[in-house]
């Protein structure tokens, strides 16, 4: 590998936007606002991280799903300049898997007319993937009956999650055995000071005081 994380491509940018962005104070789901707008303007973005690298950040569905499939782009953890995780990276929108996949290219790979270099590295926010209006219409309406078959929650590719089987069974059964058993549950607290796991590789909450 000759080049590295930290290196800008030679027409790179003055002003490469920071990632994560903040997000808006409306709705916690919502996906930050500058994030959207990077998407519109096409699906590869150089982005800096707080450690002042500047890997591509993979916007839309199609593409995360070839790079996610590719295999010069390396989930290997050991690879010099896989991007890590870091504490901006956690700070994240409610879906338990939503720091972005990260990997490090290990050939050159042509996206979307844009060369990702070997040894550069990639974040691919699938949440952001999961709301590309090409693939799944009126992507911001909440529609539980959506036909979102394909979608990258589960990762896509070789690295494609393993659980996701068992995931599906434990979500079906548990939520409707426990509103079948209890179905007075509610909540019984402010959801405001609900302590989220920030510092956590996944997401969830440290503890749901209920009531029923
Ligand atoms: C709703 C629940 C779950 C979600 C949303 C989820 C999401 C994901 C995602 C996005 C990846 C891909 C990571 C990547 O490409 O870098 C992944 C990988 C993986 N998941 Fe899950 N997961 C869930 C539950 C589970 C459960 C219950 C298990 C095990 C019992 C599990 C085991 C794994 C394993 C072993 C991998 C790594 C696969 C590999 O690297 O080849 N997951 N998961």
């Amino acid at each position: 590998m000759t080049r590295s994380l930290t290196e800008l491509p030679n027409q790179a940018p003055d002003d490469i936007p920071a990632y994560p962005m903040p997000r808006a104070q409306r709705c916690p789901l919502d996906p930050p606002p500058a994030l959207s707008a990077l998407r519109s303007d096409g699906p590869m973005t150089r982005v800096r991280l707080w450690d002042g690298s500047t890997p591509w950040l993979v916007t839309r569905y199609a593409e995360q799903r070839a790079l996610l499939s590719d295999p010069r782009v390396s989930a290997d953890t050991t690879r010099e300049g896989y991007p890590y995780q870091s504490e901006s990276l956690r700070d994240r929108y409610l879906s338990i898997v939503h720091s972005g996949r990260r990997r490090v290219a290990v050939g050159d790979i042509e996206v979307a007319g844009q060369v990702i270099r070997a040894g550069e590295g990639i974040v691919m926010p699938n949440e952001i993937a999961n709301r590309d209006a090409e693939m799944f219409p009126d992507p911001e309406g909440l529609d539980v009956h959506r036909d979102a078959r394909g979608h990258l929650a589960f990762g896509f590719g070789v690295h494609q999650c393993l659980g996701q089987p068992l995931a599906r069974v434990e979500l079906q059964v548990v939520y409707g055995t426990l509103y079948r058993r209890v179905p007075s549950l509610a909540l019984a607290a402010d959801p405001a000071q609900i302590p989220f796991k920030h510092d956590g590789v996944v997401y969830g909450v440290y503890e749901l005081p209920v009531t029923w």
